[in-house]
């Protein structure tokens, strides 16, 4: 077995959430469409003569879980910087939907359904769980819920907090406030909100990070759960997490992409087993 395979060990499944799929229809007509949703095209940024990401060629298909992996400081942050405009790259395009949105304001990147979790979901302590929630429904950009609070929908902003609240297994959590949470929880809390924006492509940057091993499985049910009705991309040093819930992965190294697929391919690479093994930067975690 390739050492990179030992490295990137497949976990049980501690099995799915389905309610999120389950309370999601309304996208079940779009996931079918096997063209990318997202797109770098050839993009480079450098930071002065440094080069952080050369000639980035990513496609990330509509609907499921994508993981981003690579030793620290191979690029992965500043590949979601560009890919969510809050920098500008020194050369290429990002494509969004077939939409080219290389110079769009961030803003306008999130109103068209990319969303980078803690760029929408930072959590307000002292509110409560229900009502962070609430919040998020109503915030300006989530055009589809922008006629609620108008009393005859009321009800629908209820049934919706409810949705959310049951989703991602914060029910007996909603009268908490958000900064009593445990954090696992706050996590979840996190995704919800995010996903309170009807997003179509959800960005996390390291969403286990700092997270003891049940919140880390309680999460990634979550993730995998979104992937059923979106697209995630994902950012993770957990391999093992990456091997359970990700169909797809993309190996970032010093800027470049160095493999591109399925587990299984991605595990037995030699360029990645050398990425990981060899320079002494690793940060596989199990
Ligand atoms: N604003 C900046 N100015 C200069 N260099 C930068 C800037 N942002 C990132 N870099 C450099 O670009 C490289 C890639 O950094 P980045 O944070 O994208 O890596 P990463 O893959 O996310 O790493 P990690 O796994 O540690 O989070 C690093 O060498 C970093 O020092
Ligand atoms: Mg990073």
């Amino acid at each position: 077995m390739p050492a990179v395979a030992s490295l990137m060990t497949r976990a049980e499944n501690g099995g799915a959430t389905p309610a999120i799929a389950a309370q999601d229809k309304r996208h079940t007509r779009t996931m079918s469409e096997n063209v990318p949703v997202l797109e770098a095209r050839g993009v480079t940024k450098s930071f002065g003569g440094f080069v952080a990401v050369q000639n980035l060629n990513l496609e990330v298909n509509r609907g499921g879980v994508h993981a981003l992996i690579g030793p620290n400081g191979a690029g992965k942050t500043t590949v979601f910087n560009l890919l969510t405009r809050f920098i500008q790259p020194t050369a290429g395009q990002i494509i969004l939907m077939g939409e080219d949105i290389t110079t769009l304001a961030p803003e306008f990147v999130a109103r068209r359904g990319l969303v980078r979790s803690f760029q929408i979901s930072a959590t307000f302590e002292k509110l409560t769980v229900s009502q962070n929630i609430r919040i998020a429904l109503q915030r300006p950009h989530v055009d589809a819920w922008r006629f609620l609070g108008t009393g005859a929908d009321r009800g629908k902003t209820e049934a919706r907090i409810a949705e959310l609240l049951t989703s991602f297994d914060l029910t007996a959590y909603a009268n908490w406030r958000a900064g009593d949470l445990p954090y696992g929880r706050k996590r979840a809390l996190e995704l919800a909100a995010t996903m309170a924006t009807d997003p179509q492509v959800m960005l996390l940057d390291e969403p286990t990070q700092g997270l003891g091993f049940e919140d880390v499985e309680r999460v990634a049910d979550l993730i995998k759960a979104i992937g059923a009705t979106r697209t995630v991309l994902m950012v993770e040093h957990n391999m093992s997490l990456v091997s359970r819930i990700a169909g797809r992965i993309t190996v970032l190294r010093s800027g470049a992409i160095i493999a591109d697929g399925d587990y299984a391919t991605v595990s037995r690479d030699p360029q990645v087993v050398e990425a990981y093994l060899g320079s002494g930067r690793r940060r596989a975690r199990h």
